[in-house]
């Protein structure tokens, strides 16, 4: 299973099988436990290195997978697209075949998705999705350790997407729970359902493994029982352009302690962060007793070590 998963890029969740998610889940829970006893280099990585390609900012992946490397024995080298020749206008596959003769692995967060697939064709090494206009796998498979840890198993539990169903954690955390055969509930206004890309891949992962995605305009209705209520910006990165509109659109789907008071009384609240304090989210939520923000944001090191460890050669 290890030897299988070597040398393969994360760039997608639905690239993976659900055996394959579950053990990434396991190691992940491995080097955490391994990390609380005060073990904090487990050197499977060492003299290994992984580029860190950003277009755009980022304060939790580019840390934690600096972290990760370095606590894997590895290293980690950040590396902004402005400042390389690729802002020059050297091609993608042209960089994506020097940096493979360099480095061990690149993870890259970039606007166009499409830009990751063509990386990952010129590239003779793992690259890791760490954010695209269209997904965010990284952190949909450290929301459901997250959800496993707080909240027990996904398929046993009612998980509600609120907000902007086109988001990028939203179309990665619909396919990781699709992989493993669970259900999402998705809560957005008309015009903000998940991209009809991601939706297709659903549906074919869905036949094969029973997962469900219910979409519900109400909020209020959406999250009446729910486990697990989660949200993200209404404005990704790049959209800012759409602004006005988003948040006019989106205004009735803030995460608010009324509608948390839907849930189930002890539902837990998720966010990928950054939070934007008063729209998606108020602060009586996102510091209340439901929040698990920052562990949620901290278990993106330990599964991102698990995800490195496993697919580096
Ligand atoms: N959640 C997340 O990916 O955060 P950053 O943009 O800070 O990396
Ligand atoms: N949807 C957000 C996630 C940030 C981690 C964005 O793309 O900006």
């Amino acid at each position: 299973m290890v030897r299988f998963l070597k040398g393969r890029d994360f760039i997608s969740l639905a690239d993976y099988t659900a055996e394959e998610l579950w053990f990434m889940l396991e190691t992940a829970k491995m080097f955490k436990t391994r990390y609380y006893s005060g073990e904090y280099i487990i050197p499977v990585l060492r003299g290994r290195s992984l580029g860190l390609l950003f277009e755009k900012p980022s304060t939790r992946t580019r840390i934690s997978f600096e972290l990760a490397m370095i606590q894997l024995g590895g290293h980690a080298m950040y590396l902004s697209a402005r400042d390389l020749q690729l802002g020059r206008g050297e091609t993608i596959a042209d960089t994506a075949r020097v940096l493979s003769r360099y480095l061990d692995g690149i993870m890259a967060r970039v606007y166009e998705h499409e830009k990751l697939l063509e990386l990952a064709e010129y590239s003779d090494k793992p690259v890791i999705n760490g954010l695209s206009d269209l997904l965010h796998p990284a952190q949909a498979l450290a929301d459901i350790f997250t959800i496993l840890e707080k909240k027990g198993d996904p398929r046993r539990l009612k998980i509600v997407f609120v907000g902007d169903g086109g988001d990028n954690v939203a179309h990665s955390l619909l396919l990781g729970l699709g992989v493993l055969g669970a259900k999402l509930v998705i809560s957005s206004p008309k015009g903000y359902d998940p991209a009809k890309t991601v939706l297709e891949k659903f549906n074919e992962i869905a036949s094969i493994t029973g997962a469900d995605l219910e979409i519900e305009r109400d909020p209020f209705e959406a999250v009446k029982g729910a486990d697990v209520v989660y949200t993200d910006v209404w404005v990704s990165m790049g959209q800012e352009a759409e602004r006005e509109k988003r948040v006019r659109d989106l205004r009735s789907y803030q995460v608010n302690s009324k509608l948390m008071k839907m849930a189930k009384p002890d539902a837990i609240f998720m966010h990928c962060l950054p939070a934007h304090r008063g729209e998606e989210v108020t602060d009586d939520v996102i510091d209340g007793p439901w929040s698990v923000v920052w562990d949620q944001a901290e278990n993106r090191l330990h599964v991102q070590k698990a995800i490195l460890a496993l697919l580096i050669r």
